[in-house]
C-alpha cells in the first residue's frame, strides 16, 4: 500500500500554489492579469487515492480559482456520484493552470510550461489512480508514464498499469465531461466508463 502519512504534503502543495501565482514567465500570465482572473491550482484531498486531471480552466474556473465548477464540473459531479465517489475524497486539477483565451485548446508551450507543476502535484499526493479527462490530459499522462498512446475513442475507460517512484498505479483515460454537456449519448458512455472507478476505489495497488 502506498504510504499516505507523515509528510508535509499540504506545505508542499502551498509552495506550488505560490509559485503558480507568481509565474510571470507563463505564456498565459498576461491574460490572467488583463482579465482579472485567477489561476486554478487544484482542490480536494491531499491524501486522495484518485486524482483527476483535466485540460485547463474555463471561464467559471478562472473567475473562482476552482477546478471544474462550471457546466463541465456539474457533469463531473454527477459522474462522481454515479460511481459512489465523494468529490472531497479525490483531488481535481488540470495540466494548464491558467485559462487559455476563448477556451481554445492549450498550446504545446503552455502544456510544457505548466506540466512540471502537475508532475510535482502527483509526486506529493501519490494517487493510486490517475484519471485523465480529455485527449490533452490523456496525451500528457500516457507520455509521462511511458504508455502507448492511441486515440481516446480506443483508450477511454481502460485501466493501464504504470510505475512511479512511489509505487504501482493505474492510469485511466476518460472522455472530457464537457463532451456530455450537450450530448446525452456521450454522457451515457461517460457514466459507463466511470463505473470502473466504483470497484477500483476500494482496492490498493
Ligand atoms: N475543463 C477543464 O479541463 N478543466 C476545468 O477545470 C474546467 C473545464
Amino acid at each position: 500500500m502506498i504510504e499516505k502519512q507523515n509528510d508535509n504534503r499540504t506545505e508542499l502543495l502551498k509552495q506550488i500554489r505560490d509559485e503558480v501565482i507568481n509565474f510571470k514567465e507563463s505564456p498565459l500570465y498576461q491574460e490572467r492579469i488583463k482579465n482579472k482572473v485567477f489561476p486554478v491550482i487544484g482542490e480536494g484531498s491531499h491524501c486522495a487515492k484518485i486524482m483527476f486531471v483535466g485540460e485547463a480552466p474555463g471561464r467559471n474556473e478562472a473567475q473562482t480559482g476552482r477546478p471544474f465548477c462550471g457546466a463541465a464540473g456539474k457533469i463531473l459531479d454527477e459522474l462522481l456520484a454515479s460511481a459512489g465517489i465523494k468529490r472531497e475524497d479525490v483531488y481535481i486539477t488540470n495540466i494548464v493552470k491558467d485559462r487559455p483565451p476563448f477556451n481554445r485548446d492549450p498550446l504545446p508551450e503552455e502544456i510544457d510550461a505548466y506540466g512540471p507543476f502537475l508532475d510535482r502535484q502527483i509526486k506529493i499526493i501519490k494517487p493510486e489512480i490517475i484519471v485523465s479527462l480529455g485527449r490533452f490530459a490523456m496525451g500528457y499522462i500516457m507520455k509521462k508514464f511511458n504508455l502507448e498512446l492511441d486515440s481516446i475513442s480506443r483508450l477511454h475507460g481502460k485501466a493501464f498499469d504504470a510505475e512511479t517512484a512511489y509505487g504501482k498505479i493505474k492510469v485511466i483515460p476518460l472522455y472530457h465531461p464537457a463532451v456530455a454537456v450537450y450530448n446525452n449519448g456521450a454522457k451515457g458512455e461517460l457514466i459507463k466508463d466511470f463505473q470502473i472507478l466504483r470497484d477500483f476505489q476500494w482496492n490498493t495497488y
